[in-house]
């Protein structure tokens, strides 16, 4: 008998065929998230789980499907899934790591370019008629060549980044928990510098560390303090990364220049304070949002997802412990 699987939601036709091919596919074919109990129902009797970072699975959920053998998100951040419960309950989970890691780059890029040299503005300026003559002093941005860029995450996201920069002649600084080897360092010509001294020098600061309880909030009101007048902040990680309060204050008072947010704090919701600003391009969580990158994404986690239900190794395991057990 084909193995039972749960897909929480909407994935691209490709994907869901795959899943068809090897499991008995129950479909949350809805544009909303399941919500919590249906999710908790429709789980009961699943040996497998493909969802999206709007599923909360905690060791609730988790421990209401006794069949479980694997979690597989369709993203490669997983601070949705409780992976410690999982482990425990002997239950794999996967993430879509490598195959996003371009396009989230360029996204990341995309807002760095937009605030800096504020297109949005610029955008909603020509459709309101306002175009009437030109003017030199018009929408005056910030430069972004031979700028110094700061990473904080030097993961596979921000290394693509970095050599993004390089293109730009920009002087590339990072901080990450772990230093990267040298050849890396050398390759991408970035250097290793403590936090405070990446945010008092950059005039770009980018965000890509995964949501850990050390990185909430590791851009609070001291290091927005810290930051040039001058700067400019990226976040295509996760939004509590940023205090969105310190936030919205230091763009309202210009501790810094502005910042291109994909991410929030409470998402969906926007901090009312930052809906008001001038000087922050605001985007609804898309940074790997490209059509070739969200048919990879999900084929990745059906093939993980049943490879775990047919006995084999999947690809991105995120808790390969429980596969040695
Ligand atoms: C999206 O946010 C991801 O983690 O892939």
């Amino acid at each position: 008998m084909k193995p039972a699987i749960l897909i929480s939601r909407t994935l691209p036709e490709d994907a869901v065929a795959l899943a068809k091919q090897g499991a008995t596919v129950d479909l949350h074919g809805d544009a909303n998230p399941l919500a919590r109990p249906e999710l908790i129902a429709r789980l009961k009797d699943k040996d497998g789980l493909v969802c999206l970072i709007t599923d909360r699975i905690d060791a609730e959920v988790l421990a209401s499907a006794p069949r479980l053998k694997v979690v597989a998100n369709v993203a490669v951040g997983y601070d949705n899934i409780d992976v410690a419960a999982a482990t425990a309950r002997g239950v794999v989970v996967t993430n879509t790591p490598e195959v996003l890691t371009e396009t989230t780059a360029d996204f990341a890029w995309t807002l760095l370019m937009a605030v800096a040299r504020r297109v949005v503005e610029a955008d909603q300026y020509v459709r309101a008629g306002k175009f009437t003559r030109w003017e030199f002093m018009l929408l005056i941005g910030g430069d972004i060549h031979d700028r110094t860029l700061g990473i904080l995450g030097l993961g596979r996201i921000g290394r693509a980044v970095a050599r993004r920069a390089r293109g730009f002649n920009m002087r590339i600084l990072y901080h990450d928990a772990v230093r990267a080897d040298a050849a890396v360092e050398r390759e991408l010509g970035a250097t290793f510098v403590d936090n405070a001294t990446l945010l008092r020098e950059s005039d770009f600061v980018t965000l890509h560390v995964p949501l850990l309880t050390e990185t909430r909030h590791l851009i609070d009101t001291a290091e927005l303090k810290l930051m040039k007048r001058t700067a400019y902040l990226v976040n295509a990680s996760r939004g509590p990364v940023v205090n969105e309060a310190a936030l919205v204050q230091a763009l309202r008072e210009g501790w810094i220049a502005g910042a291109g947010l994909d991410v929030y704090e409470e998402e969906p919701k926007v901090h009312p304070g930052l809906l008001s600003l001038p000087n922050v391009v605001l985007a609804p969580h898309i940074a790997s949002a490209s059509a070739e990158t969200r048919v990879n994404m999900s084929s990745l986690a059906v093939e993980n997802c049943l490879a775990v239900l047919a006995g084999k190794r999947p690809a991105t395991p995120v808790n390969p412990e429980v596969l040695k057990k």
